[in-house]
């Protein structure tokens, strides 16, 4: 495994935090889901409002037993690197100029600098899990590779504070000044986030600023539960959805951001990577272990049928609670409209919860 920053770099870097029941049953299945459950906090629902009006959305019931689990990328990060080195799996960190060679043919190898000397690995396959700046896509010949992708004109400003969050489970709002989501970290530390112009930067948001606007767009109920505190992380994110087909080119595979983001609302992305990483992992033990190759050549198909399913959702959810410069009065009512139809159908809350929890691995088989 191969690491451009150093462990500190990666277990610091403020990410998602919430895993879908699929994500927490991956985790388990590897034997490393003890600190989750010891430390993360299991949510049983989760609630949308538009202004001011708050409804919940009881994802256990409508599941058949599923939930989502708060714990950030940051701790699945240490548990994985700490797993690594007890199950002898090595890790490489500042590798420097990681680049795949010979993934058409039948002898792959990979090559990096460390400390100023020139590494090579020969390897049967390469999985360029190195995120959307990453080089792997970029290995697949464009006449090969399609890309689809959207760009959202908003950002969404979030801040981390050590304070008790609003409300026990996330909030997801919708409001005439634009979305906000109350999450958390743990019941010490909340994680909140304004939708905000994509022009805008850090200095324009002081932090009496943001819990201003945060309260205004969560509503007078829940803002009266809202405990302000000093921000000690602040980021501006831009939304975008992105998919690169195939997801797999001779013997290089794509997983994770690498081959697809999906903007934020609704938290798919880690969630994605790992799907696809279980999916791989699946593959190669076929083709290592059971002598059939047909995984391998079916991994692309799987993780996109997978994939695209999760984009839509986002990409819906992202439609359904933000306010799009672009939009009028019209859209808006349609927006209301959406919200209290959820509010007043199962089976409109049902199709949402069972994305939020996340789409079973099996589905994608072919
Ligand atoms: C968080 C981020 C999300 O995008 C989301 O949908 C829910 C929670 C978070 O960072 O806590």
């Amino acid at each position: 495994m191969l690491e451009q920053h150093d462990r500190e770099y990666v277990e610091g870097r403020v990410r998602a935090g919430v895993l879908e029941q699929t994500t927490v049953d991956l985790l388990d299945r590897l034997g490393l889901g003890a600190r989750m459950h010891e430390e993360g906090l299991v949510h049983a629902g989760v609630n949308l409002a538009h202004d001011g009006e708050m409804f919940r959305i009881d994802l256990e019931a409508l599941t058949g037993g599923s939930t989502v689990m708060v714990y950030g990328q940051q701790e699945i990060m240490k548990d994985l690197f700490d797993a690594a080195a007890e199950r002898g799996v090595e890790i490489i960190f500042e590798a420097e100029d990681v680049r795949p060679h010979g993934i058409d043919g039948d002898h792959p190898y990979v090559t990096w600098r460390k400390e100023g000397r020139e590494e090579r690995l020969e390897c049967a396959f390469v999985a360029g899990c190195d995120g959307y700046h990453g080089v792997s896509r970029g290995c697949i010949p464009t006449t090969v590779l399609k890309t689809f992708e959207r760009s959202y004109p908003f950002g969404w400003l979030g801040i981390l504070a050590e304070v008790p969050p609003a409300n026990h489970e996330l909030i997801y709002c919708n409001h005439e000044r634009g979305f906000a989501l109350a999450s958390m970290r743990s019941p010490a530390r909340s994680r909140c986030y304004v939708q905000c112009p994509l022009e805008d930067r850090l200095e324009d948001w002081p932090d009496d600023r943001f819990w201003d606007e945060f309260c205004l767009r969560l509503g007078v109920e829940s803002a009266a539960k809202v405990a302000r505190g000093q921000s000690f992380e602040k980021s501006i994110a831009p939304l975008r959805s992105f998919v690169a087909e195939p997801m797999r080119f001779g013997r290089l595979f794509l997983a994770g951001d690498a081959a697809h983001i999906v903007p934020p609302t609704g938290a798919k992305g880690l969630n994605l990577a790992a799907a696809d990483v279980a999916l791989l992992a699946e593959a190669l033990n076929e083709h290592f272990n059971r002598g059939s190759s047909d995984s391998i050549a079916g991994y692309s198909a799987r993780a996109l049928s997978r994939t695209w399913k999760a984009e839509r959702f986002s990409w819906w959810f992202t439609a359904l609670m933000h306010r799009f410069p672009e939009n009028g009065p019209i859209e808006r009512r349609l927006q209301v409209a959406e919200l209290d139809y959820i509010r007043g159908s199962r089976a409109a809350q049902t199709a949402l919860a069972e994305n939020y929890v996340g789409l079973p691995l099996e589905w994608t088989t072919k």
